[in-house]
């Protein structure tokens, strides 16, 4: 009897092992199958991206957006603008918008897809709410921006060249655990500014040239406010922007961000952040970072900035 009860409990035991593994995996599969489509550009979904491309050509497309809902999430969702035409490259900002129609705070999370499948691979999103989870207060409605552009080598593509409409499609779905969701109303001009989702965006947006404590292709972030621009040692500015005067503030940042050669004609940087909650709480997260720098610089052997000075302008 013994051994034969040991034997149950132990195919008892790997059951509930496997089940567990089955259950974690179905749990994790919007996970998993991002990860898998982000790097195969496997179905129509698209690729992420950095920053626009480098080049921007003559040769434009057609991108039309699609929205569909599930039944069971009474939200309306609808793109702001039925179609907008690029030039392949080209930095685009479009919304769409949702709305909570009920009376209670709901959750729904976001997939996407891009058709023909073919030309997934050249549409870069470069910010999207694809994916989390998303939380609607009763009867409110935010715009939702997503910043994407179609990488110029679609025209190079064999396969694809001939492509001159995409169409880029989302389902909104209804999430049961709500316990993670981020509150939708982040896209709200009006809500306050969000230093947390600042720092996502900084690492998404800025990083490729920026860093906190130390200089990069762009110059050192930390202690950026209340800072004379232009005034971190060791980094080769723009005769512009060394010349422009400005002492940074939020709405200089503000109107650098939105567009740098626009607000110092000459200066270098060359992005843009054409969404203004993004702008907000990226500025939310340089003015915390501003203000918490206290620690001195940490150098790396790569870069040359001075160790001792401390990144902060003299007053
Ligand atoms: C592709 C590279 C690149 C990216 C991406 C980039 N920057 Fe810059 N940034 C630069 C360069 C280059 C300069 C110097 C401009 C000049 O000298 O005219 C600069 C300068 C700045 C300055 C002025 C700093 C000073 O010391 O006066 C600020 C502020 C700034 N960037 C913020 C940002 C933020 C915030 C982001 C992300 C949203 C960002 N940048 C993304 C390249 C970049």
């Amino acid at each position: 009897m013994e051994p034969n009860r040991q034997k149950n409990l132990r195919v008892v035991g790997a059951l509930v092992v496997a089940m567990s593994v089955m259950i974690g995996l179905v749990a994790y599969s919007p996970t998993l199958y991002r990860l898998f489509c982000a790097a195969t550009g496997y179905g129509g979904t698209t690729q992420r991206a950095d920053s626009a491309a480098a080049s921007v050509s003559d040769k434009t497309v057609t991108v039309r957006f699609d929205t569909n809902i599930a039944s069971d999430l009474p939200w309306r969702f609808e793109p702001v603008q039925r179609d907008v035409k690029v030039r392949l490259g080209e930095d685009k900002l479009v919304f769409f918008r949702a709305e909570n129609l009920s009376d209670k705070a709901l959750v729904g999370h976001a997939t996407f897809n891009v058709t023909p499948d073919k030309v997934g691979l050249y549409f870069k999103k470069i910010q999207c709410f694809c994916f989390d989870d998303e939380r609607l207060e009763p009867h409110q409605q935010v715009d939702m921006p997503v910043d994407f552009f179609v990488d110029p080598a679609l025209a190079q593509d064999p396969d694809t060249q001939d492509v001159s409409e995409i169409t880029l499609s989302y389902t909104f779905f209804r999430t049961a655990d709500s316990e993670k969701a981020k509150d939708l109303s982040r896209f709200l001009v009006s809500a306050p500014p969000d230093p947390h989702r600042g720092e996502e965006l900084f690492e998404q947006r800025c990083t490729a040239c920026h860093a906190l404590d130390r200089n990069k292709a762009g110059p050192a972030l930390g202690g950026v406010f209340g800072r004379r621009a232009g005034s971190v040692p060791g980094y080769n500015y723009s005769p512009a922007l060394l010349a422009s005067g400005v002492e940074w503030d939020q709405d200089d940042l503000d109107r650098w961000l939105a567009d740098p050669r626009g607000f110092v004609a000459g200066a270098r940087m060359p992005i843009k952040i054409p969404d203004a909650t993004t702008r907000r709480d990226i500025i939310a997260y340089l003015k915390r970072e501003s203000i918490e720098e206290t620690a001195p610089l940490q150098h790396s052997a790569s870069d040359a900035v001075p160790q001792h000075a401390s990144l902060r302008a003299p007053k």
